[in-house]
């Protein structure tokens, strides 16, 4: 039987639109269209998932205080990710696994989105798949914590 996982997915700032908002650079899949997709996933890789989305700074950081027990974090932050460094610090700070995921390439978008404060502390950042970034993420978690055996 596989080991069990648990996995925390963060969706920061404005992410809750996800369906309706700039749908030519989100995509059409809802937020929680994508979240059944994520934790059917989970399901067949031996997983299970915790989902939080907020629009707050402070409460994403208080709830990545809670994650300390956790296998694992995968964080799409939204604007966060070019503003904060409280949010880097708070994941360096329960030092689990964690990687970031973006919809877009914010890499290939305006020059603000380029730098990610977030991304240094993360095993790596997958940006520009669509809501296939948060598989892919889920996946390259899942990849590293079987490879080491940790829950
Ligand atoms: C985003 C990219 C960010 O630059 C932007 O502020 C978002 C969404 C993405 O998933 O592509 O809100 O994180």
């Amino acid at each position: 039987m596989s080991k069990q996982f648990t996995i925390a997915v963060i969706h920061g700032p404005n992410l809750n639109l996800l369906g309706l908002r700039e749908t030519g650079i989100y995509g059409k899949k809802s937020l929680d269209e994508i979240n059944v997709i994520l934790q059917a996933h989970a399901a067949k890789s031996g997983g299970e998932i915790h989902f939080f989305q907020s629009n707050s700074e402070g409460e994403i950081i208080d709830y990545i205080h809670t994650l300390r027990s956790c296998s694992g974090l995968l964080i799409n932050p939204g604007a966060y990710t070019h503003t904060s460094i409280a949010i880097r610090d708070a994941i360096s700070g329960i030092a689990i696994p964690a990687i970031e995921v973006h919809l877009s390439n914010i890499h290939a978008r305006e020059e603000f989105r380029k730098n990610s404060f977030i991304a240094p502390v993360c095993l790596g950042q997958i940006s520009g798949f669509g809501h296939n970034s948060y598989i892919l993420g889920l996946e390259a978690l899942l990849m590293y914590l079987r490879e080491r055996s940790i829950s």
